[in-house]
């Protein structure tokens, strides 16, 4: 049975109510029928080759075959509510008010979509949206969502780890950073803002992207990715503000060198490469001390920053000896 792209990414079981053996038993029983005569191919065996797992049509979308497991990785703060998360976004390429994106990314197709892998890897290549879906069980992972804008939201996340993907593409040991190119099309995004030099870009150091907390995002609060929130595939990373999560990807891009990043190339001053969450060091045009959910009242910015927003633990060993002042 073919399911539709609205359609839960686990409609038929709730994570709530599956373990995460539960969870990686049903997607291996489901992902044979899915693969149906190439059934024999093992879930890791796909790390290893560049076999037709990972290039299989956009028709097999077989959405309940992703059950997300809870994950360890998760915040036990109340969820905003889904209305919210999917009514107040930042999608510029669907216009540049918070409530655009909802009424405008309708435009978005999502099938057939393909990303490329390209740059400083074992064998740049073209890889089909729903091979990646399916290549890894999604977990659910509750995760702070802190945007530079001094608002923030708690968001149910539905993806894999970045690092599985990243390893599959294979790095050479000379790729230090990884690019995420966002789709750009005039025909599906008539109310693309002019003064910006798209496609919208994003980055980071491999070793940040491959920590565990980096998620490859392809569904929120159980279903798959409302175009408005960057469908079909996406990056969070929970640690940073929020524009670093690049949206609607087209392209992963392996290199050597600082990859350009859209807001940096705007602003430098104001929208740092790393921009990892800090209470301490303050945008130029308002304080980073402080911040409002986006669910409650709306001001003021009562609940303080947290240092790397509260993931200190799992990635402040990554900036060990960096100066974070100047590192913004
Ligand atoms: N990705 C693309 N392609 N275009 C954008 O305008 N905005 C960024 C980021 N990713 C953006 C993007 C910003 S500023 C934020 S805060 C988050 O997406 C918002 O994600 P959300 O709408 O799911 O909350």
């Amino acid at each position: 049975m073919l399911l539709r792209r609205s359609e839960s990414l686990h409609s038929t079981i709730q994570s709530s109510e599956i373990t995460p053996q539960d969870a990686f038993e049903q997607y291996r029983r489901q992902r044979r029928f899915v693969i149906g005569g190439a059934a024999t191919l093992t879930v890791g065996a796909l790390a290893y080759g560049h076999i037709p797992g990972l290039l299989l049509p956009s028709s097999t979308v077989h959405a309940q075959t992703l059950p997300s497991a809870p994950s360890k990785y998760t915040t036990t703060e109340n969820q905003t509510p889904f209305a919210k998360a999917t009514h107040y976004n930042n999608f510029y390429e669907f216009g540049t008010d918070k409530s655009d994106p909802a009424r405008n990314a309708h435009t978005l197709k999502t099938r057939p979509w393909t990303v490329q892998v390209t740059g400083m890897v074992k064998k740049p290549q073209t890889l089909d949206i729903d091979a990646i879906l399916k290549y890894r069980p999604t977990e659910s992972r509750i995760y702070r969502h802190r945007c530079v804008e001094a608002w923030s939201m708690v968001i149910p996340w539905d993806g894999y780890s970045l690092s599985e993907f990243i390893n599959f593409c294979e790095p050479l040991p000379s790729a230090k950073y990884v690019q995420f190119v966002s789709l750009v099309d005039k025909k599906q995004m008539p109310d693309l803002p002019g003064g910006y030099d798209w496609p919208y870009s994003e980055g980071l150091r491999l070793d940040e992207a491959m920590n565990p907390l980096a998620l490859l995002t392809f569904g929120c609060y159980g279903q798959v990715l409302p175009n408005q929130n960057g469908a079909p595939i996406r990056v969070v990373m929970p640690w940073k503000y929020g524009f670093k999560n690049a949206k609607s990807i087209v392209r992963f891009h392996f290199t050597d060198k600082q990859p350009h990043t859209t807001w940096n190339e705007i602003n430098s001053q104001e929208y740092g490469f790393y921009s990892n969450v800090n209470p301490q060091v303050d945008h130029p045009r308002w304080s980073q001390a402080h911040e409002r959910r986006i669910d409650s009242s709306a001001f003021p910015r009562t609940i303080p920053t947290q240092m790397f927003n509260g993931y200190a633990d799992q990635v402040a060993s990554l900036y060990n000896g960096m100066n974070l002042k100047r590192y913004y």
